[in-house]
């Protein structure tokens, strides 16, 4: 009996040995099973969210993003490869962001997409609105910490730009990407490309976008990352979509069960009690406004059914009577808004 339970004990250790457990988006190894072997990913503080009104608060002391050393030279490298989870692209270390108080320095960036015949694919929604992808660029704080690895782990570690991406235009930025996720087809795959300036990746507006502190959207799930995800998506064609969704596998180029690299995105995490804080004003103010008008209307839409139906179930002497009434309810719905 007392072996057969440390044969038991001594199942799970060693396998917590090995270098990582496999996980994936769909299946038995899908995120329902993550928080098995990676407790963080079954706890507080998870991304992606969704950006809601009522979580949004503005902030007025949201600078703008500022970024320095993105405009890599051609001279320089990226590394762009296929984990068996999304193509990743390393950055080189002269590119950094800062957000009071730290400086934070890039490490990579990766996406997130969808598939051919439902081409929604990003991670964090707007107004419960999925767009059709989503690049990270995942940055450490160098202030404070060595490396990556080091700086994951912990609460101040990480700061990740999410840019959101929609079907429009071609984006010859991207295709600088695009271009070459044939030749990393397989996991493991990688191949070296020329620096660009990866300023092009963001959207125009660096001063709007959503804030909160939440963590990585794959195992080990640790909730380290301060997000910043931008309020306007990049564009990239429908064709350039459809490359990303068609051309990656998860699997090696041996496997003989090839998985498709699609959906590889994460559901939408509980915000709990956090709050999101937004760096702009207008356009919120107008939704809140829109909103109050549609309430206004639907009262007023009311108010005149039940004077109608009252109307024609009395006589017709009362009909002055009664749209008086319509026109001080009508008022005093206004005044209120
Ligand atoms: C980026 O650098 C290249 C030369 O390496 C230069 O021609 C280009 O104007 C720079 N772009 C920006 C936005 O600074
Ligand atoms: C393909 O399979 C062989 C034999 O199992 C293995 O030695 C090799 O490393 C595999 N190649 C790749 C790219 O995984
Ligand atoms: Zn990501």
């Amino acid at each position: 009996m007392y072996l057969l339970f440390l044969a038991l004990l001594a199942l799970p250790s060693g396998q917590a040995a090995s270098p990582g457990h496999s996980w994936g988006y769909s299946g038995s190894k899908g995120e329902e099973s993550w928080p098995k072997n990676y407790e963080f990913c079954g706890g507080v503080y998870q991304s992606p969210v969704d950006f809601h009104q009522n979580i949004l608060q503005y902030d007025s002391t949201l600078q703008p993003i500022k970024l320095s050393g993105y405009n890599v030279s051609s001279t320089d490298s990226f590394t762009l490869s296929n984990n068996g989870h999304t193509v990743q692209m390393s950055l080189v270390p002269t590119m950094k962001i800062e957000i009071e108080p730290f400086h934070y320095t890039a490490s990579q960036l990766h996406l997130h997409w969808g598939q051919k015949s439902t081409p929604k694919g990003s991670e964090h929604c707007i107004e419960g609105k999925r767009f059709a992808g989503e690049v990270h660029v995942v940055h450490y704080n160098s202030d404070k910490y060595a490396d990556l690895s080091t700086a994951m782990k912990e609460s101040d570690g990480l700061a990740v730009l999410g840019i959101l991406i929609e079907v429009g235009s071609f984006n010859p930025t991207f295709e600088k990407i695009i271009s070459q996720i044939q030749n990393i087809r397989f996991k493991n795959q990688k191949i070296q490309i020329a620096g660009f300036g990866v300023r092009e990746l963001l959207p125009e507006r660096l001063d709007e976008y959503y804030r909160y502190e939440g963590s990585l959207t794959t195992p080990p799930c640790y909730p380290s990352v301060l997000w910043t995800v931008f309020r306007n998506p990049v564009i990239i064609s429908e064709e350039q979509l459809i490359a990303l969704e068609t051309a990656l596998y998860c699997t090696d180029s041996n496997s003989s069960e090839p998985v498709e690299m699609t959906n590889n995105y994460r559901q939408l995490q509980s915000h709990g009690e956090r709050l999101v804080s937004v760096s702009f004003r207008e356009g919120l103010v107008l939704t809140i406004a829109l909103a109050c008008l549609l309430a206004v209307l639907v009262i007023m839409a009311f108010t005149c059914l039940l004077i109608r139906t009252k109307r024609s179930s009395r006589k017709p002497s009362d009909n002055r009577n009664v749209a008086y009434t319509v026109a001080a309810g009508v008022e005093e719905n206004t005044s209120k808004v």
